[in-house]
């Protein structure tokens, strides 16, 4: 009695560190001591799981104790050797994971249901064939995804013709046959199970297929809250509250996320689903129109202008992460703020391909926070800037987002770079974006172009600022 008291203490504990540290997690200053706090709620439900007395078995701690060991070393392995830009394809490994659990997990516990060969109660049944759908769906479809984003994957690599016709058949045949199994209760064999589970992991697979290269970010966070969903699901298979509560949380966020990134690229999750604009990120370069015709810019004329100016504001986008010129750009504010330059960072939520991707990037360069302007701040701020720097950014300084109704991204929300005095846009040529779609603020009259690697550009930008 008293040991099952002091594990469900542990059990809440933990999730008030899950709770603590998610709300610690909101800003950068305490997200370290967040994600530790959090890390050590997960400890103390871990080591309380461990001593929960088994009725007529004994833990197997060789087991439990090897599997930590292993997951635990690959982990520390894996965090200190992953690339910033291939944290898409880190979560997406770590959902799939998830995912595969809760399926483990819901086999095990269903196995044992039906071993005793009496009717499972309406509830527990269901709740395990659902965890099967969602937890095997989120594991294939996160280890297809991860596969796209490292480029070990093409695109349409294994598209079918009506591709979408199969998934909502697909999904219609793991309904159904989920229905058929709820019913069939006790007399389900383990052969149906299996099968079962084998649909949707195949369903998993192909529900990301049609999903273009760019548009993985919102898919990766949907599966994301997906697998917790899976964990919650099996957190009541198992009566666990630790799990349901860790479960949701994460399902919650996910889903937060997903539905701030849609809203963000003002685009529809059915949209995205389906493939609307971007597919892959190598989209149609974006020609000149008409007569309309670029202007460039000198290194030494934009390094004039950024060194006499008032304030400068820079626009980071996927090219600076591309680039990785987050350093160089950081070292070129401190130039301009011993000149007595104003700099500011002007960072659009959906600028790079991960939520936060220009945060995290300037936070590794030791770019103060208070720099960082959010869309409305920002857009403030660009009215009274002397210049804007755009480095690598392009469909979230697009100016048709307001102005044209035919463009696919009109009614986005974007920078409004045109209202500072002057606009220098650094990228490598005329290609398009993500969107795949022309940017006529690179004709505009305030815009002046500095063609080549971010990284490079700026770092000659730097020689030239010092002789000044
Ligand atoms: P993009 O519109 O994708 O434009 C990036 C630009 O960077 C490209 O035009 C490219 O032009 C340039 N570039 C690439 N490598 C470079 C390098 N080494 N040096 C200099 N420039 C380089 O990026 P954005 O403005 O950040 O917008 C993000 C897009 O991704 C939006 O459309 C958004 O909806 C979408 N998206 C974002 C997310 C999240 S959560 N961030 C999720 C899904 C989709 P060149 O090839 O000419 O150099």
């Amino acid at each position: 009695m008293a040991i099952n008291f002091y594990i469900e203490l542990a059990y809440m504990l933990g999730a008030v560190g899950f709770v603590w540290g998610l709300r610690l997690l909101s800003s950068p200053d305490s997200a370290r001591k967040g994600n530790l706090i959090a890390g050590v709620g997960m400890g103390l439900a871990i080591i309380a799981a461990m001593t929960m007395p088994i009725p007529g078995a004994a833990n197997n701690y060789i087991w439990i104790l090897s599997g930590l060991a292993i997951g635990g070393v690959i982990g520390t392995v894996t965090s200190h050797k992953v690339k910033m830009t291939a944290m898409p394809q880190l979560v997406s490994v770590f959902n799939g994971f998830g995912g595969a659990c809760a399926v483990l997990l819901a086999i095990v516990e269903g196995e044992r249901g039906l071993d005793t060969g009496l009717p499972i109660a309406g509830g527990q049944w269901s709740i395990t064939l659902a965890t099967l759908l969602i937890g095997g769906v989120t594991f294939t479809g996160s280890m297809l995804a991860y596969l796209k984003l490292d480029g070990r994957l093409g695109d349409n690599k294994l598209l079918l013709p009506r591709h979408q016709l199969v998934n909502q058949l697909f999904l219609l045949a793991a309904v159904v046959w989920g229905t058929m199994l709820f019913f069939k209760n006790e007399t389900t064999s383990m052969t149906e199970v299996y099968a079962f589970t084998l649909l949707c992991l195949v369903y998993g697979a192909s529900f990301v297929v049609p999903i273009g290269g760019a548009d993985m970010p919102v898919v990766i966070s949907l599966l994301n809250s997906f697998s917790g969903i899976s964990a919650a699901t099996a957190g009541i298979i198992y009566h666990n509250q630790f799990m349901l509560v860790g479960g949701i949380l994460v399902g919650a966020s996910g889903t937060i996320l997903t539905v701030m990134m849609c809203k963000a690229m003002n685009r529809s999750l059915f949209n995205v689903l389906i493939g609307g604009f971007g597919g892959s990120s190598a989209a149609a370069g974006g020609k000149a129109g008409g007569d309309q015709t670029v202007k460039e810019v000198s290194l030494n004329d934009a390094a004039i202008l950024l060194n006499y100016s008032k304030s400068v504001i820079f626009v980071p986008g996927y090219g600076l992460a591309v680039a990785q010129a987050q350093k160089v750009c950081k070292e070129i504010d401190d130039l301009l703020s011993e000149n007595g330059v104003d700099v500011k960072y002007a960072i659009h939520p959906v600028a790079g391909r991960m939520p936060g991707h220009m945060n995290v990037l300037l936070a590794e360069a030791d770019v103060p926070y208070p720099k960082l302007l959010d869309l409305d701040d920002s857009n403030n701020a660009l009215s009274q800037a002397d210049v804007a720097v755009i480095v690598g950014a392009n469909d979230v300084v697009n100016p048709a987002a307001e102005n044209d109704p035919s463009s696919p991204i009109y009614g986005m929300p974007v920078l409004q770079v045109w209202n500072a005095k002057h606009v220098i846009v650094l990228k490598r040529s005329m290609n398009a974006g993500y969107a795949g779609i022309e940017n006529p603020l690179f004709f505009h009259a305030k815009n002046r172009m500095l063609f080549g690697d971010a990284k490079n550009t700026l770092s000659k930008l730097v020689v030239e600022l010092k002789g000044l």
